[in-house]
């Protein structure tokens, strides 16, 4: 029998599961799903079991369980529903496919792997088995498209908020929404969206968190890093996931309840800003039709980046990537 899909079953319960819908499910003997959760006990996980309940995964080496992060969170809409992959090629697929199957605003999605995860600009995503977070939150906001990058920008402070709540350390944002510990990138977000008519009808928010990797492959060794290598502690992917969506379904609703119309209204907007790193700086922009220097000014209510170039030319940026100078060079 495929143990395989017996986790599956396990991880995405709400609880117990009895012996009898397990083998109705995976259609083997009750004494196969026995020794099947035998197996599995004898490689590390802890499966409860109950003579009147079934079984529940209570543990399992290093992985991430979608029932304890439901027991924990504390939200009325983000993370209801979640929905978890040992492993899948992007979380912003799964939430793709999930969109179409009628999955509700607010569903998550995460896994332990995530072999094919897409960056920002084309790039690919590093990510190593069970020592990162790769998750996606579906939305629904009824905006329109130009007034849909607050909803990143929130995401970023989200993450920045719990990665301090969680593991004290200090978070920045280097616009539009890198996550930087001491100058390195630590996590990024990828936001998809796609358009219907005057609205978006739907936004996919890609979130992703260098947690416990302690090595990173030669092509980005300088520029990342993890909160293991800056804190020198192993850190809870499941608090800083039920953290991250506390924090964002606060910032969303009352961004989303002034029908996302200004920024710079929303408590949040001030709590961008004192993380953003790049505000104030000079800084090197590359985006696809022109590349220049200047020094970043503000962010404004759409969540565009204001520049003033070299050329004293004012310039407002909604997409891109930034350079900012720093002590030891642009980063
Ligand atoms: C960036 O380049 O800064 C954005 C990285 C976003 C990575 C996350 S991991 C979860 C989600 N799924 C993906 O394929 N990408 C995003």
């Amino acid at each position: 029998m495929d143990e395989e899909k017996l986790l599956e079953i396990l991880i995405n319960a709400q609880g117990y599961v009895s012996g009898e819908r397990i083998s109705r499910e995976l259609d083997v003997s009750r004494t196969a799903v026995w020794k099947a959760v035998n197996k599995l006990r004898s490689t590390g996980f802890i499966v409860l079991s109950s003579t009147n309940r079934g079984y529940m995964l209570a543990d399992g080496p290093d992985m991430i369980i979608a029932g304890r992060i439901r027991e924990n969170l504390n939200t009325s809409t983000i993370g209801k529903n979640i929905y978890y992959f040992r492993e899948c090629d992007s979380t912003n697929e799964m939430a793709r496919k999930g969109e179409r199957e009628g999955h509700k605003e607010g569903s998550v999605y995460i896994t332990d792997f995530q072999n094919s995860g897409k960056g920002r600009m084309g790039r690919q995503w590093f990510f190593e088995r069970n020592k990162a977070i790769a998750m996606s939150i579906l939305l629904k906001p009824e905006v329109s498209p130009d007034r849909m990058m607050p909803v990143s920008l929130i995401a970023g402070i989200s993450v920045a908020g719990a990665l301090s709540r969680e593991t004290g350390v200090d978070c920045k944002l280097k616009w539009p929404n890198d996550i930087l510990i001491n100058g390195r990138k630590a996590g990024g977000i990828l936001a998809e969206a796609s358009i219907e008519g005057e609205y978006a009808k739907y936004i996919i928010l890609g979130i992703g968190l260098n947690c416990n990797i302690e090595h990173f492959p030669d092509y980005i060794k300088n520029t990342a890093t993890s909160l293991m290598i800056e804190s020198g502690k192993e850190c809870s992917r499941e608090l800083i996931i039920c953290a991250v969506l506390e924090l964002f379904e606060k910032y969303y609703f009352e961004w989303l309840n002034e029908n996302g119309k200004n920024l710079r209204r929303y408590s949040y907007s001030d709590v961008y800003r004192d993380k953003c790193i790049t505000l104030g700086k000079k800084v090197t922009v590359i985006s696809s039709d022109k590349e220049f220097s200047g020094t970043a000014e503000d962010i404004d209510e759409l969540g565009n980046l204001q520049i003033i170039s070299n050329d004293n030319e004012k310039i407002v940026l909604s997409s891109g990537e930034v350079s900012v100078r720093g002590e030891n060079g642009y980063y």
